[in-house]
C-alpha cells in the first residue's frame, strides 16, 4: 500500500459519496492561486467533519485553524439557518481568503473570522461572553494543541464533540523519543483528552490523499 492507491482510494470514496461541489473546487482554485498552503481537510474529512456536526445536531461549532475556510464551509453547511460557526485564524491573509470563500458558499451570516493568534481570540471570545459550543474543531498551530483544549473544556458543555486534526503525524505520534514541538503538541493532545475525566475519547488513524495521519475525537461527558 502506498500514496498513489491511498489517493485513488480517496478519489472513489469522493465520486461515490460526494454530489459534485463546485463551490468547495472553486474554495481550493481560490486558495492555491492566493497561495495558500494545500493542508486542508481531504473532501471525505470535510463530509466527515459535517456529518458528525449533523449527528450532534450541532447548532454552535468552534473552529481553531480557519486558512481557506474548506473545513469551515463543510461544517457550516450542517448547521441551522439560525446557527453560528466561530472560527479562529491567526493570519489576517487567510482570514480574507476564507471569508470571500465562505461568502461565495452563502455562509457570511452563520460564519464569524476572528483574526488573531487564536489564545488572544478565546480569551477575547470569553470576555466578550461568548456560549458554549456543540462541536470544536482544533486543527492550527500543533504545539499550542494542549492549550487549545483547555479552552475547548471551557468552551463544553455535556455532549459537546470535541475533534482534533493531525494526531498521528506518519506514525510520529507514537515514537516517544520524537521531540519536535509539533509531534509533541499532537501527542499531548491524544494523552490529556485521555487522562482528562471529562472527556470520553478516542482516536482513529487515516490514510487518503493526504498521507498518514488521523482525527482524535472525544465525547464531553461532565
Ligand atoms: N482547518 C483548515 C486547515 C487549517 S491549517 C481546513 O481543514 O481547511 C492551520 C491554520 O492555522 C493555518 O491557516 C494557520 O495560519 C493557522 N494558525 C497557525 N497558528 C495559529 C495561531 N496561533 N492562531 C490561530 N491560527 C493559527
Ligand atoms: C499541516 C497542518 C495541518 O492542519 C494539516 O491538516 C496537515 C499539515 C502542517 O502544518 O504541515
Ligand atoms: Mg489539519
Amino acid at each position: 500500500m502506498n500514496q498513489e492507491t491511498w489517493t485513488a482510494v480517496d478519489e472513489f470514496l469522493a465520486d461515490a459519496l460526494i454530489a459534485p461541489d463546485a463551490v468547495q473546487e472553486e474554495t481550493l482554485r481560490r486558495n492555491a492561486a492566493e497561495g495558500l498552503p494545500a493542508i486542508d481537510v481531504s473532501p471525505v474529512q470535510g463530509k466527515f467533519l459535517y456529518l458528525l456536526a449533523k449527528i450532534r445536531g450541532a447548532r454552535r461549532i468552534l473552529e481553531i485553524g480557519t486558512l481557506g475556510g474548506y473545513s469551515t464551509i463543510w461544517m457550516a453547511r450542517a448547521l441551522p439557518g439560525d446557527g453560528r460557526l466561530v472560527s479562529l485564524e491567526f493570519s489576517a491573509k487567510h482570514a480574507s481568503v476564507a471569508r470571500e470563500n465562505v461568502a461565495r458558499a452563502g455562509l457570511r451570516d452563520v460564519v464569524k473570522i476572528c483574526v488573531g493568534a487564536a489564545l488572544d481570540s478565546l480569551a477575547a471570545l470569553e470576555v466578550e461572553g461568548e456560549e458554549v459550543f456543540d462541536m470544536i474543531f482544533i486543527d492550527a498551530d500543533k504545539p499550542n494543541n494542549p492549550e487549545y483544549l483547555k479552552w475547548a473544556l471551557r468552551f463544553s458543555r455535556v455532549g459537546t464533540v470535541i475533534v482534533g486534526d493531525n494526531v498521528i503525524r506518519d506514525g510520529r505520534v507514537a515514537d516517544l523519543a520524537d521531540d519536535d514541538e509539533r509531534v509533541v503538541g499532537s501527542r499531548r493532545l491524544v494523552e490529556m483528552m485521555g487522562e482528562e475525566p471529562r472527556i470520553d475519547a478516542t482516536a482513529l488513524q487515516t490514510v487518503g490523499q493526504k498521507g498518514y495521519d488521523g482525527f482524535a475525537i472525544g465525547l464531553v461527558v461532565a
